[in-house]
């Protein structure tokens, strides 16, 4: 059995997309377990760039198969485009790509509702994607979600269209004063039973098949989207996403036991990012985190928004590795570092004079704590070429085994570039 945990360790666009395409080669499955298209992962092969919202980022690999699984919620408009570009690029994504019937549907109201929600949060806006991500998972655990499953059956979908339509109408018309017509109704209808009869190909019960395959020893490889402090249940709560990326999500998200699970990797980010509003303690806002921001390409995959930077948080890390169960990380982005004298590490917090070391529950705390830091040398030099620890500048492992000593966690893959090329393995991942 090997079965791993891809996780982001941040607040998402750590590089997972890059490790997952990079492990795929070894496995046998990929499988996506929450999030939707608010995710955008990178994967670049040869000179071309692929971003994936809903589609594992296995698929470039033939012969390795790619499942999205129950805790995914699945906008089948983006999806079906994804399929097309892939296609468009002699990819083959049928026979590869299977989806659980269980994922919940997102429709053009939830995006609507995305975007007058946000609005009418006026100045404590969250800073959404605006995919309608937040709306269809509340739909869910009001137990009012449409799934995959409904789509392929038009009677039955028009049903439950019918009753989400009425209640949505409802709050939008008493809340917003909008209105979704019968015509618009009618449309809706349409294009999702067309969906429905084009995606249904691809459905499976992902749990039976991925319990079949890790019995019969396959290696399969758990992608996760956002990342650790995006989780709803342990992010910087509200200023979160609506499912859980931490590597519990993997169990829920697909319906395999936490006793099959392997190992957790966190994918790290050498700096730490943030699109979106909520708190930052190690945000850069002046020349410094404009530096590390162009040096990174830090703009959203799935928004283009610029994204916040600042220096590695240990403290947030450290959280990351606990609230995971993490075995090992990767680190990535470390030649965006390259250009600076000295590289600072965030180690604890100071909060109303008292040093703080663990992670902060309460949001206002966090929005109040000071970094404190520990500074190193910078190795002042392109790194992104190397593709052999032992020939890294001392500077840059001193870096690394510091980053390993405070969030006692080994860095097995450094990543040092975007190309497949630009990584140093340590460690083999699937054993
Ligand atoms: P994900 O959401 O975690 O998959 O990450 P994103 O794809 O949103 O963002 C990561 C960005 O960094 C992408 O543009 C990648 O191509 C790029 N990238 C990944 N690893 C490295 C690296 O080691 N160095 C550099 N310079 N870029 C990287
Ligand atoms: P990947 O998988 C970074 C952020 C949004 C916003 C918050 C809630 O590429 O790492 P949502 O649309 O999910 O309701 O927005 O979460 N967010 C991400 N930030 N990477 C992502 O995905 C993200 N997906 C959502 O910016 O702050
Ligand atoms: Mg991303």
């Amino acid at each position: 059995m090997s079965t791993l945990v891809v996780v982001g360790s941040q607040w998402g666009d750590e590089g997972k997309g890059k490790i997952t395409d990079l492990l795929s080669k070894e496995a046998d499955i990929i499988v996506r377990y929450q999030g939707g298209s608010n995710a955008g992962h990178t994967v670049v092969k040869g000179d071309e760039q692929y971003i994936f919202h809903l589609i594992p980022s296995g698929i470039l690999h033939s012969g390795v198969k790619c499942f999205i699984g129950n805790g995914v919620v699945i906008d089948p408009q983006s999806l079906l485009q994804e399929i097309e570009d892939l296609k468009k690029k002699n990819i083959e994504v049928d026979g590869n790509l299977f989806i659980d019937f269980k994922a919940h549907v997102v429709f053009p109201y939830h995006k609507i509702l995305d975007e007058i929600k946000e609005n009418k949060r006026g100045k404590d806006k969250i800073g959404t994607t605006k995919r309608g991500i937040g709306p269809a998972y509340v739909d869910k655990i009001a137990r009012i979600g449409i799934r995959m499953i409904d789509m392929v059956n038009g009677k039955s979908l028009s049903k439950k269209i019918e009753i989400n339509l009425n209640e949505k109408n409802d709050i939008f018309e008493k809340l917003y004063g909008l209105k979704i017509s019968n015509q618009e109704k009618k449309d809706i209808l349409k294009k999702y039973i067309e969906y429905g009869q084009l995606l249904k190909k691809y459905m499976i019960d992902v749990s039976l098949h991925l319990n079949q395959a890790i019995n019969e020893d396959k290696k399969i490889l758990f992608e996760g989207a956002q990342g650790t402090l995006l989780d709803i249940d342990h992010g910087t709560f509200p200023y979160v996403t609506s499912s859980n990326p931490i590597a519990g999500g993997a169990c829920t998200g697909t319906g395999v036991g936490p006793t099959k699970i392997n190992k957790v990797m966190g994918i790290t980010k050498a700096y730490t990012t943030r699109v979106g509003r909520g708190p930052f303690p190690t945000e850069l806002t002046g020349e410094l985190g404009e530096h590390i921001r162009q040096k990174g390409g830090e703009f959203g995959a799935t928004t283009g928004r610029p994204r916040r930077c600042g220096w590695f948080d240990a403290v947030l890390v450290n959280y990351a590795v606990r609230i995971n169960g993490m075995d090992c990380m990767v680190l990535t982005k470390i030649d965006v570092l390259s250009d600076f004298d000295k590289i600072k590490i965030c180690t604890s917090y100071k909060y109303n004079g008292d040093t703080i070391k663990e992670f902060p529950i309460n949001i206002e705390t966090l929005q109040n704590c000071i970094p404190i830091y520990e500074e190193m040398e910078g190795w002042k030099g392109d790194v992104s070429q190397i593709t052999k620890y032992e020939n890294l500048p001392k500077q840059l492992k001193a870096y690394i085994s510091r980053i390993e000593e405070l969030v006692k966690t080994k860095v097995v893959i450094i990543s040092v570039g975007p190309k497949r090329s630009q990584t140093i393995i340590r460690e083999k991942v699937f054993k």
